[in-house]
């Protein structure tokens, strides 16, 4: 066939229709498209998205620690009204305080935020707490050191030093040795690198190509999911059986998610969504944190990649959840009594020992992300259930509406920041 008879039959082909057609059909296609475009994906709204009970993930570490608040509810003891009075004949050893200081096995040790003169060497000290190294000559006294080590709370309500000895992490013995070491401190700290100087050590710039499969492992998640997408489920369907073009179709959808889903009355992320909409159509159960469901994630979020993120904040749900979501950014949770706006926000672009802290901007448009240092995927929910038990507190499911409520707030505070899935990270 000849161009000009492709063309002619295109035009016949529309000339014929039009004429078919009489007004009130083009007006009646008109209603239809927009219903159908009004539609929403169906949801699977009965039952949990994630296992049940939740059941951490191996290798991390295994404590109950349920007498600390979490994000879903008010467990700690409260904070002290009154300074303590050291305990009477109570004397310490200011070389045991020096080990003590260092020890990173109770809640990360006193250097992940302060530089303390020659405790510092080589564990990479912080800088988000003043630097320590001088403290034996500022004529602090002994009840006000052991108040401040035991629960900097009575001094400082807005602290977010944690309360080492009311939260059990260190008894009195203890941090009485650390006053006595601090004592000894009178000279300021000599680094013997600039790495070991927070307020030198350069902020670290991530220059691999995250979208390069050989660089970023990640990446073969997109091929996992290209895969599942066409397998059918048991009862014959699959995605591709009603979206035979994803690459068109969800070209920028995942740079719309999180959002607020009235049918399920919490915030739905894309992770949540995949569970329930694969349940509602093709009968698959992709639970949450599963192999399945982290790579159709990493894929739905891939085809968005270089849009810029566009939540809605204007439904009257998603304000009330991004209120809810700010005011959880807040809450101290697990024995460190730490919130994510203590790491996140009051001190960000500081250092915690070896690990910068960024601002909020910037911190969702790489999730789904490559893990290097553990060579797996983690979704969005799985760093927040990290931070939580990284702060020695008990993490929620994934799909808790709490974690919803938080993942639109930083949306929010994400908005147009391009995506770049899969993200690669250490
Ligand atoms: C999460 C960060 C963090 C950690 C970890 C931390 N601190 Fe602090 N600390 C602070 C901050 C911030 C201050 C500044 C005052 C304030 O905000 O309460 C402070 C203040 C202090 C002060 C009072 C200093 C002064 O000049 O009055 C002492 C003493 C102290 N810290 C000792 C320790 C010891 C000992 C440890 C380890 C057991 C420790 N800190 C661990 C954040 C931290
Ligand atoms: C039986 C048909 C059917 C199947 C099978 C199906 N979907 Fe959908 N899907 C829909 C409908 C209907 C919508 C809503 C209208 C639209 O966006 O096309 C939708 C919407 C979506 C959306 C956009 C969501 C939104 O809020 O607009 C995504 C992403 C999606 N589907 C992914 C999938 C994936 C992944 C699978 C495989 C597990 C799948 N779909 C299987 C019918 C289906
Ligand atoms: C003790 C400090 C601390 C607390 C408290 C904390 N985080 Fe984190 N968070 C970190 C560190 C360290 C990292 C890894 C460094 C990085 O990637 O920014 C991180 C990473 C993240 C990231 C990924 C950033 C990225 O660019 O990949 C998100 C999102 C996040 N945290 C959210 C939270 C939320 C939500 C909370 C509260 C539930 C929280 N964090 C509590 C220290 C903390």
């Amino acid at each position: 066939m000849t161009l000009g008879r492709i063309l002619t039959a295109g035009v016949a082909a529309v000339v014929v229709a039009g004429f078919a057609l009489q007004a009130s059909d083009n007006a009646a296609i008109a209603k239809d498209k927009k219903a159908k475009a009004a539609q929403a994906a169906p949801l699977d709204t009965k039952g949990d998205a994630s296992a049940r009970p939740w059941k951490r993930y191996d290798r991390w570490p295994a404590r109950d620690m349920s007498k600390y608040n979490t994000l879903a509810h008010l467990a700690s003891p409260p904070a002290p009204k009154d300074p303590r009075k050291v305990p009477a004949g109570l004397t310490g050893n200011a070389e045991s305080g020096a080990k003590l200081v260092a020890d990173r096995r109770r809640g990360g040790s006193c250097l992940a935020c302060h530089v303390m003169g020659p405790a510092g060497g080589a564990n990479l000290p912080g800088n988000v707490a003043p630097d320590l190294s001088e403290i034996g000559k500022a004529g602090r006294d002994d009840e006000y050191l052991f108040n401040y080590i035991n629960d900097a709370r009575v001094y400082n309500a807005e602290t977010v030093m944690p309360p080492w000895g009311s939260h059990g992490l260190f008894n009195d013995q203890e941090i009485m040795d650390m006053v006595a070491f601090l004592k000894t401190l009178t000279k300021p700290a000599v680094f013997k690198t600039e790495l070991d100087d927070p307020n030198k050590r350069p902020a670290p710039v991530e220059k691999r190509d995250n979208l390069d499969p050989l660089e970023n492992p990640g990446m073969w998640s997109v091929e996992k999911a290209q895969a599942m997408w066409k397998q059918a489920a048991a009862g014959g369907k699959s995605c591709n059986t009603c979206h035979s073009n994803p690459t068109a179709q969800f070209k920028t959808w995942a740079a719309s998610m999180p959002k607020w889903e009235p049918r399920l009355n919490k915030v739905l992320g894309v992770e949540e969504f995949i569970t329930r909409h694969a349940r509602a159509t093709t009968g698959a159960n992709w639970l949450m944190e599963t192999d399945d469901n982290r790579a159709m994630s990493v894929y739905l979020h891939f085809l968005a990649n270089g849009t810029p993120m566009k939540v809605d904040t204007t439904s009257a749900g998603a304000k009330a959840a991004i209120a809810r979501g700010e005011k959880l950014s807040h809450r101290k949770i697990g024995q460190l009594n730490m919130a994510c706006a203590d790491c996140h926000g009051l001190v960000a672009n500081k250092w915690i020992r070896g690990q910068w802290l960024g601002e909020p901007k910037g911190q969702l448009d790489h999730f789904p992300t490559w893990r290097t240092s553990l060579q797996t995927v983690w979704d969005i929910r799985q760093r927040f259930q990290w931070c939580s038990v990284n702060i020695r507190g008990d993490e929620l499911p994934p799909d808790a509406k709490e974690y919803g409520d938080l993942e639109l707030y930083i949306a929010s505070l994400n908005q147009g920041q391009k995506l770049s899935v899969p993200g690669i990270r250490h």
